[in-house]
């Protein structure tokens, strides 16, 4: 297999920047998608406790007869779960479930404002130590949480997953992590579906000979970010890697870009993103 986009991560880590979400997928079907992906070549998985699918990423890891080790698996703890016992608890329950040692990244899944992070980055550094994790990092976090984030802990917070899609270009906050060497992951790639019938997307795909889905997925790419697309069906999510080989011209970025809407699907109060310093 050819190699693939990775990023660094700290402590002499990569992360396969092409990524393969998994909510919604539970069951027999998301077995076989989890195989399926690793099949067409995703080499990095997300889960979180909250999709109670790690049973069925670990089964569609030994169908798929990918070596653990060459795949790297991201899991998250619920918002409720963030003292320092609820860490380390629904980490081994993690690794109980998907049948492996270690997990690549931990992620906090959203923030809560009543458990001090110091406690939970604790638990993560902990875990670190004890070698059950690779890295930790968070998700759903604004600038100012990020910033509060940084000044609880020494540990390195190596990425924040977010909701980032044409339609969602959360450039201050990518340039806020990019200084601060922390790895954006994109949720909801493809706008969780609303993206693939764009007109404009498919416009600047077709002169490429790829998709509106494609084309959004290329985008995110070529600003040094992770996206994590979900897909059940074989054709979909082969469709989905076929990202890698090609590139859009920095017009069309430009064009992409402005594409723009400030639209948030996942807006949920508990992540605060109205409250965040407009000045940032
Ligand atoms: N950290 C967080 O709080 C958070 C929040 C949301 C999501 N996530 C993660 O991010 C992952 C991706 O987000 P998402 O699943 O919400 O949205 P998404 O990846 O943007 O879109 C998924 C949707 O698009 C459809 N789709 C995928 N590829 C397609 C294609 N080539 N053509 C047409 N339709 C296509 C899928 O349908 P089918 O499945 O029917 O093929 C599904 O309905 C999740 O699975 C999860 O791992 C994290």
């Amino acid at each position: 297999m050819k190699s693939q986009p990775t990023l660094p991560l700290p402590h002499n880590q990569v992360m396969p920047q092409l990524g393969f979400g998994t909510f919604k997928l539970t069951g027999e079907e998301g077995t076989e998608a989890i195989r399926t992906a690793l099949e067409c070549g995703y080499r990095h998985l997300d889960t979180a406790a909250m999709y109670a699918n790690h049973r069925e990423a670990g089964e569609g890891l030994r169908r798929s007869g990918v070596a653990r080790n060459e795949v790297f698996i991201t899991s998250k703890v619920w918002h409720d779960k963030l003292h320092y016992d609820g860490v380390v608890d629904t980490c081994l329950n993690a690794l109980e479930e998907i049948g492996t040692k270690w997990l690549d990244l931990y992620l906090v899944h959203w923030p809560n404002e009543e458990i001090p992070m110091e406690e939970t980055f604790r638990a993560m550094a902990d875990l670190i130590s004890d070698g059950r994790i690779r890295n930790f990092g968070v998700s759903n976090f604004t600038v100012r949480r990020l910033r509060e984030a940084l000044a609880e802990t020494d540990a390195p917070v190596a990425v924040n997953q977010v909701e980032y899609h044409v339609h969602l270009n959360q450039e201050k906050l990518l340039r806020f992590c990019r200084e601060n060497g922390i790895r954006v992951v994109a949720y909801c790639p493809l706008g969780s579906g609303r993206l693939v019938n764009d007109p404009e997307l498919e416009a600047i795909g077709k002169a490429h000979g790829k998709t509106a889905a494609q084309t959004a997925l290329r985008w995110l790419l070529q600003k040094g970010i992770s996206p994590i697309p979900k897909a059940t069906a074989r054709a979909r999510i082969q469709s989905n890697f076929a990202v890698l080989d090609w590139s859009l011209s920095d017009d069309e970025m430009r064009r992409i870009d402005a594409l723009h809407r400030n639209e948030r699907i996942c807006d949920w109060d508990r992540g605060g993103f109205d409250a965040d310093d407009p000045a940032e």
